[in-house]
C-alpha cells in the first residue's frame, strides 16, 4: 500500500519539478507576472469531486447491492471501450484515507463525493439498511470534517440499485417514493455531519444517454419518450427529496440542498445568422432549460416553448397525448423553487445551427424535438474523450445565460468542470484547461455580475469514465490501475490547481506551458 508520506513525497518532487518549470516571461495579457486581476472571494468554496461508482469498487463486498451499472457492464462486457468496469476502480472504498490526504493536499476545503445508493440500500428499498455501507461513509465524512474538509454530498450520481432498474427505473412513478425513502435514509444517517447536499447528478445526461439512447446505462433506447419520462420523474423525485429536507431535517441540521444540472454552451454556428442564433437558444432551453425552468425560473414548469414543441410534434405523429409528461399546479408548485443552489457541471462548447432532420437522427428523439444540427469547431482542441472540446469562452457564456435566465438570487456552484487527455503526469493540457476556465468564470463574477459561489474541478483522481472505461483520465491525480496498491500520484495539475486555491488567482506563469496561447482567452 501507498503511504500518505510516499505520496506527499512524489508532490514535492512534482513541486520542485514545476518551480523549475516557472517562467520568467512577461505576458500582457494579465498582468506584468502573469497573474489575473481579479481573484476569488476568501469565502469562494474550491473544492473537487468524485462519484461512487467511478471511484470506489469494491462491488461486491459487505453487502452492498448491485447498481445497474454493475450488473449491466458483467452481462455486456465488451460495452464499454476498454472493455472495462467499475468493479475495483480506483478502490477508493478501501483507499478513502489516501483521498482525504490528496484532497487536503490540494488546500480545498470541500470535497464533492457521492452516495452508492445500492451500498446503503441493497433492495433499493429502506426495507433494510446495509450497516457497512453506513460505517464506510460516516468513517469518510469523519475523516474528511477531522481534516477541514466539507463533504458535500451527491445522493443520486447514476448508480441506481438494479432491483428498481428492474422495475423501469425512472420511468417508473413510484420511483418518486422510492428517491424520497432512501434520501430520507441518507439525511437520517450523516445529517449531522453532512451539510451540504444535491440530490441527483446531470439529469440532461442520464436521461437522454441511458434512456433516450444507448450511450450510457441502461441503454434503454426509449428515444422521445424514456428521457422525458426519466426527467420528468427525476425532477419530482428531486423536489420531494428537498421538501422533505426542508421541513424535517434542515431545522435541525441546518445544511444546504440542491440538485446538480449539465450543459454545454451553444455557439451559433454563424453568429450573423439569427436562424442559429435561435437553434442555439432552443438547443440551451432543451438541454438545460427542460431540468432548470421548473425549478429556477418564477413561474416553474417547463419552459414554454419546449412544452409547445414537443406536445405539437407528438400530436403530429399521432401520440394521444404528448410525450413529454404535464405536472399537475401542485406539482409545478412543489418543484418550482426546490434548490438553494443552481449546481452546475461544464466541459465543452457546441456549434448549433437549425435542421429539421439529419441522417442520424431516429424519430421522435430529442434531437428531432429539438431541431438543432450540432457541430464541433475544428479550431477547438480535443485532448481526450472526442465530445469534449476546449472553448473557454463558453463558460463564461453559459454563466451570463443561466444569470439571465434565472436571474442571481440563487448562486450557481460549479460542481464540475474538467478535461479529459489520454494520460500522465506532466498534464500540460489539464494545467492550461484549468487556468483558462477559470479566468473566465473570474471575468463572470467581476465583469458580469454573475452569483458564482463555488468551484469543483472534476476530478481528484483518475477514474472510471463511464463508456471511455479507462480509456481517457480527467484526475488531478494518477492512478496507476495495474498496480495491486492503485498507486496515486500528483499530476501537474494538482500542483496549479492548489497554486489558484492558495492565491485566489490564476497564475498563468506557475506552470510554464510549452507552446502556451495567451491571446485566445
Ligand atoms: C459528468 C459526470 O457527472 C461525471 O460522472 C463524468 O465523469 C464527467 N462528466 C466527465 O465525463
Amino acid at each position: 500500500m501507498q503511504s500518505p508520506s510516499r505520496v506527499a513525497h512524489k508532490a514535492v518532487i512534482l513541486a520542485c519539478f514545476s518551480l523549475l518549470c516557472l517562467t520568467k516571461g512577461v505576458n500582457t495579457f494579465v498582468n506584468g507576472n502573469g497573474l489575473s486581476n481579479y481573484t476569488f472571494p476568501d469565502d469562494f468554496m474550491f473544492g473537487v469531486a468524485t462519484a461512487a461508482y467511478q471511484i470506489e469498487g469494491a462491488w461486491n463486498e459487505d453487502g452492498k447491492g448491485e447498481s445497474m451499472w454493475d450488473t449491466y457492464l458483467h452481462k455486456h462486457p465488451h460495452y464499454t471501450a476498454d472493455q472495462s468496469n467499475g468493479d475495483v476502480a480506483a478502490d477508493s472504498y478501501h483507499k478513502y484515507k489516501q483521498d482525504i490526504i490528496m484532497v487536503q493536499s490540494l488546500g480545498v476545503k470541500y470535497y464533492r463525493v457521492s452516495l452508492s445508493w445500492p451500498r446503503l440500500l441493497p433492495h433499493g428499498t429502506d426495507n433494510y439498511i446495509n450497516k457497512a455501507g453506513v460505517k464506510y461513509y460516516r468513517k469518510l465524512f469523519e475523516g474528511l470534517l477531522k481534516a477541514k474538509i466539507t463533504p458535500v454530498v451527491t445522493l443520486f450520481h447514476w448508480d441506481l440499485p438494479i432491483t428498481l432498474m428492474d422495475l423501469g427505473g425512472w420511468t417508473n412513478p413510484k420511483m418518486v417514493d422510492y428517491f424520497e425513502d432512501y434520501a430520507k435514509v441518507a439525511f437520517m444517517l450523516f445529517g449531522d455531519l453532512v451539510k451540504i447536499w444535491t440530490t441527483m447528478n446531470e439529469l440532461h445526461q442520464h436521461c437522454l444517454n441511458g434512456y433516450g439512447s444507448n450511450y450510457f446505462v441502461p441503454v434503454l433506447e426509449s428515444h422521445g419518450i424514456g428521457e422525458y419520462l426519466c426527467a420528468h420523474y427525476m425532477l419530482l423525485g428531486h423536489a420531494r427529496a428537498y421538501h422533505l429536507y426542508d421541513k424535517e431535517f434542515r431545522p435541525k441540521q441546518k445544511g444546504k440542498i440542491g440538485i446538480t444540472l449539465d450543459a454545454f454552451w451553444a455557439e451559433p454556428k454563424d453568429s450573423n445568422k439569427k436562424e442559429d442564433h435561435e437553434a442555439a437558444e432552443r438547443y440551451l432551453q432543451m438541454h438545460l432549460g427542460l431540468y432548470a425552468h421548473p425549478i429556477y425560473s418564477t413561474e416553474g414548469d417547463y419552459p414554454p416553448m419546449i412544452r409547445e414543441r414537443i406536445d405539437n410534434m407528438s400530436q403530429h405523429q399521432g401520440y394521444p397525448r404528448s410525450r413529454l409528461p404535464n405536472f399537475t399546479p401542485e406539482e409545478v408548485e412543489m418543484v418550482r423553487g426546490s434548490s438553494d443552489f443552481f449546481g452546475l457541471n461544464h466541459y465543452t462548447s457546441y456549434l448549433m445551427s437549425p435542421s429539421t432532420m439529419e441522417p442520424t437522427w431516429k424519430v421522435p428523439s430529442t434531437d428531432h424535438d429539438t431541431g438543432v444540427k450540432i457541430e464541433q469547431n475544428p479550431n477547438w482542441p480535443i485532448p481526450g474523450a472526442e465530445w469534449l472540446s476546449v472553448y473557454p469562452p463558453g463558460f463564461r457564456k453559459l454563466l451570463n445565460w443561466i444569470t439571465k435566465s434565472y436571474g442571481t438570487k440563487i448562486p450557481i456552484i460549479v460542481t464540475e468542470n474538467g478535461v479529459s487527455d489520454f494520460g500522465g503526469l506532466t498534464d500540460f493540457v489539464r494545467v492550461s484547461y484549468y487556468n483558462k476556465y477559470l479566468y473566465q468564470l473570474l471575468l463572470a463574477m467581476h465583469e458580469d455580475g454573475c452569483n458564482v459561489a463555488g468551484y469543483f474541478a472534476w476530478t481528484l483522481m483518475d477514474d472510471f469514465e463511464w463508456t471511455d472505461g479507462y480509456k481517457v483520465k480527467f484526475g488531478l491525480f494518477h492512478v496507476d490501475f495495474e498496480s495491486p496498491d492503485k498507486t496515486r500520484t500528483p499530476k501537474l495539475s494538482a500542483l496549479n490547481y492548489h497554486e489558484i486555491v492558495r492565491t485566489r488567482r490564476v497564475n498563468f506563469n506557475f506552470i510554464k506551458i510549452p507552446s502556451y496561447k495567451y491571446n485566445d482567452l
